[in-house]
């Protein structure tokens, strides 16, 4: 589906990835609904599309069931239609183990990354489906297909964001509703302190790490490029793309590669 002159739904749009996806979707010509739970940082990104002026802002948190549902009456009052979500909301856990993790943490990336992603995708696939043509993309992680040490609930999450997304997929043919799923790798974004994490053992080395990877900019693009050419799922960066190989020709070593990179992380 072309962006141009659509109507899309962008959650996370307050920052990182989905504020990138709002701005480009703008520049491409699209009109944006912007959704995130926090309404400053979502009026700033509205500011900066200003010169565009096609940005609308909807704070609301995904996990508020009532709210996501009302969300697309509110959409199509004002602009008549919509043909699109980009949901890229989302949250990472404390960097900690399973065994020190407890219950009120994990449901809070599953209310989140689950149940946030089951609301959105419900609620607007029947006027999806009412559409010539519409598009959903749903924003798992490379890892929700590699599991990463320190992260095994928000992968976990990730995994059902990823099987959702691709059930979906099958169960959307032959209809004009396109589905993708996006796998970004690391992605330059404040995610971590969004998330109310604070990230053990950060020092220099880390942040010069962070220098190399990729632009919540680029991120955006590729997301684009995938809606536009009907990319079943979209890889961004090249540590996922190497990653997603890497897996499928041998697992067990993908595994062991990316838990040596975390032992620094993780104490115990
Ligand atoms: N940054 C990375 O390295 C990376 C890697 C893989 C996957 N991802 C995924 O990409 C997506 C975007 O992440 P990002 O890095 O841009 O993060 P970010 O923290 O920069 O942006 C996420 C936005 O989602 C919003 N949000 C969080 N909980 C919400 C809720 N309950 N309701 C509404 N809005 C809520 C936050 O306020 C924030 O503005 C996430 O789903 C994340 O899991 C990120």
């Amino acid at each position: 589906m072309k962006v141009a002159g659509k109507i899309l739904v962008v959650t996370g749009a307050g920052s990182g990835i989905g504020r990138a996806v709002t701005l480009e979707a703008v520049r491409r010509g699209a009109t944006v609904a912007a959704v995130d739970l926090n309404a400053t940082t979502l009026a700033e990104t509205a500011d900066l599309a200003a010169a565009d002026g096609r940005v609308w802002t909807h704070a609301l948190d995904i996990t508020d069931r009532a709210a996501v549902e009302a969300l697309p009456g509110q959409v199509t009052e004002r602009h008549g239609a919509v043909d699109g979500l980009v949901h890229c909301a989302g949250i990472i856990q404390p960097f900690a183990k399973l065994r020190d993790l407890d219950y009120a943490a994990i449901e809070r990336v599953f209310a989140v990354n689950w149940s946030g992603t089951l609301y959105l995708t419900k609620t607007f696939l029947p006027p999806l489906l009412a559409r010539p043509e519409a598009h959903i993309v749903n924003v798992a992680s490379m890892g929700g297909f590699l599991p990463v040490p320190g992260q095994t609930i928000y992968g976990a999450s990730k995994a059902a964001v990823k099987l959702l997304t691709e059930g979906l997929h099958a169960e959307c043919a032959g209809t004009n509703v396109r589905v993708t799923v996006v796998f970004p790798g690391a992605v330059a974004t404040n995610i971590t302190a969004n998330s109310g994490v604070a990230i053990p053992g950060a020092d220099g080395r880390a942040a010069a790490r962070t220098q190399k990877i990729t632009s919540p900019a680029r991120a955006a693009r590729d997301i684009l490029d995938g809606v536009e050419r009907d990319a079943y799922r979209v890889l961004v960066g090249r540590d996922a793309k190497l990653m997603d190989l890497l897996y499928r020709a041998d697992p067990r070593r993908a595994a062991s590669l990316i838990a040596n990179k975390m032992k620094d992380l993780l104490r115990g």
